[in-house]
């Protein structure tokens, strides 16, 4: 395979934002819409030509991640015709807690391969294709959502099958806080998945109305109605703890988010014993300010491409 773009100029770079979901976790998985958006916090891939494709795993991964990330990279080289390129991490983005790390680099290293075998703008296809195969590694049946937010930016209401654009009328600012301790996001989703196969008519209740939550939350953010946007949070919180995929580290600091001035405040990503959970702020100063006591990360959302 030739290798022109690193022939001529050395080193090469791609990266991806990492994302929230404002509303529709968990419902997005049983093909109804959920409403996502990038943050200003990435993952990049670096690259040099070298003899042979190799990733140089990052620090702190091992056992069962660290296998799954080779295994992924793997999958990722086939499908770019394996350019010879040594290729490295970097992380602005909390790792494994909510906010698509694993959709940002898949989507990170599939750029950096596309670009090393010669193809420096590949269509977002061609890039969410060779994302989604890394996804299905680290999660199972993803939804596609993340790698699909990462890769196209913005804000999107994603549903299989059906991405659409959502313009927002208002900034939305967030205070991402982290709570707890994070369990992989397929073992969150199938203890969900085997509670709702128990009892299919009551689960199947909580998850359309869920869903109805994201189609007005939808409308909520093309109107700048920030607090209808906050209270459809506040209310999805409420029915992911319905669904058992909350937890005390969580709860708490949706709370402390609420109390520090949230109009809305709820977890973010697959939830469980802990991970991301947002609140959402009128404006980046009273977000700046409440951060203060939270001491989390301040983000706008869907701005960031
Ligand atoms: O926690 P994350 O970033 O892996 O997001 C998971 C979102 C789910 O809806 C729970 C799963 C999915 O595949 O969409």
């Amino acid at each position: 395979m030739q290798t022109p773009l690193l022939e001529a100029s050395g080193p090469i770079e791609a990266s991806a934002p990492g994302k929230i979901i404002l509303l529709g976790e968990h419902a997005v998985v049983y093909g109804y819409p959920a409403l996502a958006g990038t943050i200003d916090r990435r993952i990049i891939a670096r690259g040099r030509l070298s003899n042979i494709a190799r990733l140089t795993t990052p620090k702190g991964i091992s056992g069962a991640s660290l296998a799954a990330l080779r295994r992924a990279f793997a999958i990722a080289l086939e499908a770019t015709h394996s350019p010879p390129l040594t290729m490295t991490l970097h992380s602005s983005l909390p790792v494994g807690v909510g906010l698509g790390s694993s959709g940002a680099m898949s989507v990170a290293v599939a750029r950096l391969l596309w670009k090393a075998a010669g193809n420096p703008a590949p269509t977002s296809a061609k890039v969410e294709a060779v994302a989604m195969a890394m996804e299905c590694v680290f999660h199972g049946t993803p939804s596609g959502l993340d790698h699909t937010t990462c890769a196209r930016g913005g804000l999107l209401l994603f549903q299989r099958n059906l991405v659409r654009r959502v313009s927002t009328l208002e900034p939305l600012w967030l205070v991402v806080a982290l709570a707890g301790t994070r369990e992989p996001t397929h073992e969150v989703v199938s203890a969900l998945r085997k509670r709702r196969g128990n009892w299919p008519r009551r689960y199947e209740r909580i998850i359309r109305e869920i869903a109805a939550l994201v189609r007005e939350g939808a409308q909520a953010v093309r109107n700048g109605e920030l607090r209808t946007l906050g209270d459809l949070m506040n209310m999805n919180q409420g029915l992911l703890a319905a669904l058992g995929v909350s937890s005390a580290p969580i709860e708490n600091a949706v709370f402390r988010l609420r109390d520090a001035g949230a109009i809305g405040a709820k977890l973010t990503g697959a939830g469980g014993a802990g991970g991301a959970v947002v609140g959402l702020f009128a404006t980046r100063e009273e977000a700046t300010k409440a951060n203060r006591r939270i001491r989390g990360f301040v983000t706008e959302v869907g701005s960031i491409a």
